[in-house]
C-alpha cells in the first residue's frame, strides 16, 4: 500500500504545485534580501529536510547549510518547549546571518527556544523561514520572517512531517487522522 493511499491520510491541506510555487516565491525573496551576504542555512531536523532541499535550491545565492535536531518534552503532539537540543550545529554562528528553516511553527515554544539558543552565539542576524505556521496557537507573537502557507488547526502529514516517523515522504501536505 502506498503512502498516500493509507487510510489516515485525509484530505490535501498543500498540494505539491502549490509547495513548489510558494517555494519558488520565497527562495526569490530570500535571494532579494540577502543578496549582500549570503545566509547560513539552519535546519531543524527531521522535519524540515525536505522543505530545506527544496527552498535551498530556490535561492541563488551561494549558502551554506548545516542542521540541528532538538526533542521536546511532552507528548507525541504538543510541545511542552523544553527543548533538549539532540545533535547540534557543526558550525561556529560568529557574524553569520542564520536563517532558521522550520517545517511547522505549532505553539512556537519550539522556535522561541531556538531563537533565543542561537542568538547566544553571536550571530550577524537570526531570521526564521516557516513553512507551515498552524492558525491561532501562537503562545506569542513568533516574529516569524518568511511563510509559506498558514494552515488549520489539524495534525498535518508529509513533505518532512511525520506522524510517529511515518509520512514524511508524501509529495504533499495532508491532514491525518491517526
Ligand atoms: P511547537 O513547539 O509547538 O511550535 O512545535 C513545533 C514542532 O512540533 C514542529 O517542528 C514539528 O516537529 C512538530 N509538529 C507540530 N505540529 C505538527 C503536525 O501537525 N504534524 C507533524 N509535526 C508537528
Ligand atoms: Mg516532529
Amino acid at each position: 500500500m502506498t503512502d498516500g493511499a493509507d487510510p489516515r491520510i485525509g484530505e490535501v491541506i498543500v498540494s505539491t504545485e502549490a509547495l513548489q510555487a510558494r517555494i519558488a516565491e520565497l527562495g526569490a525573496e530570500i535571494t532579494a534580501d540577502y543578496a549582500a551576504q549570503a545566509p547560513l542555512l539552519v535546519g531543524v531536523l527531521k522535519g524540515a529536510f525536505v522543505f530545506m532541499a527544496d527552498l535551498s535550491r530556490a535561492i541563488d545565492l551561494p549558502v551554506e547549510f548545516d542542521f540541528m535536531a532538538v526533542s521536546s518534552y511532552g507528548n507525541a503532539t504538543r510541545s511542552s518547549g523544553v527543548v533538549r537540543i539532540v545533535k547540534d550545529l557543526d558550525l561556529d554562528l560568529s557574524n553569520r546571518h542564520v536563517l532558521i528553516v522550520e517545517d511547522i511553527i505549532d505553539s512556537g515554544l519550539t522556535l522561541g527556544y531556538l531563537r533565543k539558543n542561537l542568538l547566544a552565539r553571536n550571530p550577524a542576524s537570526v531570521e526564521v523561514c516557516a513553512l507551515l505556521v498552524r492558525e491561532g496557537l501562537q503562545v506569542k507573537d513568533p516574529d516569524l520572517r518568511y511563510v509559506g502557507f498558514h494552515i488549520p488547526p489539524d495534525f498535518v502529514v508529509g513533505y518532512g512531517l511525520d506522524a510517529d516517523e511515518r509520512f514524511r515522504n508524501l509529495p504533499y501536505v495532508a491532514s491525518y487522522k491517526g
